[in-house]
């Protein structure tokens, strides 16, 4: 018997939902067998703009009639980050499967709480760090897989955007600059991509020191920077950024080997600017290996002939390829927990003015 498509709902059609709306069109393209059955969002035009990226079958205002709707069975949460836990436990309640975006709460209690119910919930959920599909990360990964070039040591990462507020950018939606909606600034908004995948590539955090500031005048900080020790022992250093220059957002990543050093630098979409890749060897000149290369090689990899535009749509096929085979998606609602864990200890470090141990944090979580 022929296989029956995913029925898809998608909550929220902002910035991230038009974005999903478009990779999963692209996917679904390409013979991901899965179906726009309905989206909601509270404002019409975004709505009727997620349309025109994936032809969803019905549009609505409420974002319960998706979660209930028979023919879904995968629920998208893209809503600002305040409103997750709600659609969460409603998409529990109702045993569909879940795709959340990140953060997943404003605050960590609340994230513990989601966590704790997602992980005894019988349903793939996933939490959206694409950074994971990123194949220039996969590829440093797989160096601290495989030992080719020593075992890392340690870090330095770097996040800078401009601040993702109306006052510098049309298209930024000022729920982000309140610490209740959103839960902070760079660290927990954007750099909070950076630490799943430092904890995805040398293992979980154990503790972090950390100083935040804020610059600009909201009541959440614009620059924190942090150091990391891991359970491993790598440690390293990330720095975060929301500055006041437009049109500026890059992420630059170096990881020292035993036996070599990679510099990766990356932008927002798949095809950026600012992608590169340098490795030093030991007693060799830097080699920058092209990133239509690395790409080619990651596809290949993957069994996927077309090129993303965007990570989430690996992020996605990943997904979708779990709900068919029952496979643990990754990342999953542990990492979430743990990510949010080394955001809190980071923050509990600037304001006590001491390392945070993240067993502090999650000792009491089962
Ligand atoms: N994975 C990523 O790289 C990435 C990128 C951007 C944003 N995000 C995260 O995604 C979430 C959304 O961010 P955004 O930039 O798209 O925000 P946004 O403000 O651009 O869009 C949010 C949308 O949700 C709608 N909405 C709000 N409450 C709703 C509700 N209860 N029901 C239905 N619709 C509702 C709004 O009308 C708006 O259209 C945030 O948690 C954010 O941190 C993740």
């Amino acid at each position: 018997m022929a296989e029956k498509p995913i029925g898809v709902g998608l909550i929220g059609c902002g910035n991230i939902g038009l974005l999903h709306a478009a990779s999963l069109s692209h996917i679904a393209g390409d013979g991901v067998l899965i179906r726009p059955v309905i989206a909601a969002d509270l404002n019409a035009e975004n709505r009727e703009e997620v349309a025109s990226n994936w032809k969803f079958e019905r549009l609505t205002a409420d974002p319960n009639e998706v979660i209930a709707h028979p023919e879904v069975d995968a629920v998208y949460i893209c809503t600002p980050t305040f409103t997750h836990r709600d659609l969460i436990f409603s998409v529990l309640s109702a045993g569909k499967h879940l795709y959340s975006e990140k953060p997943l709460a404003p605050a960590f209690e609340t994230v513990k709480e989601i966590c704790r119910a997602v992980l005894s919930a019988p349903i793939i959920a996933q939490v959206g760090f694409q950074m994971r599909h990123n194949a220039m990360h996969a590829k440093v990964k797989n160096f601290a897989q495989t030992g080719e070039i020593g075992k890392p040591i340690g870090y330095l990462y770097r996040d800078d955007e401009c601040w993702p507020t109306t006052e510098f950018s049309p298209f930024a939606s000022a729920w982000r600059s309140q610490r209740k909606f959103s839960g902070g600034g760079p660290l927990i908004e954007h750099s909070i991509h950076g630490i799943d995948l430092l904890s995805w590539m040398f293992g979980p955090p154990v503790r972090v020191a950390a100083a935040t500031r804020s610059v600009f005048g909201y009541d959440i900080e614009d620059v924190a920077a942090l150091t990391i020790e891991h359970e491993s022992g790598v440690v390293g250093n990330l720095i975060t950024i929301y500055g006041g220059v437009e049109g500026r957002e890059e992420s630059r990543f170096e990881t020292f080997f035993e036996k070599a050093t990679i510099e990766i630098t990356w932008g927002v979409m798949v095809e950026s600017e600012e992608n590169s890749f340098r490795i030093t060897r030991s007693g060799e000149a830097p080699e920058n290996v092209a990133f239509s290369r690395i790409l080619e090689e990651r596809l290949a990899a993957l069994g996927i002939g077309l090129p993303p535009f965007f990570w989430n749509e690996l992020a996605s096929r990943d997904f979708f390829k779990c709900i068919r085979t029952g496979r643990k998606a990754s990342p999953g609602f542990k990492d979430g927990l743990i990510a949010h864990a080394t955001v809190e200890a980071a923050y509990r470090s600037a304001r006590e003015k001491r390392m945070v141990e993240l067993k502090e944090l999650i000792s009491d979580f089962t």
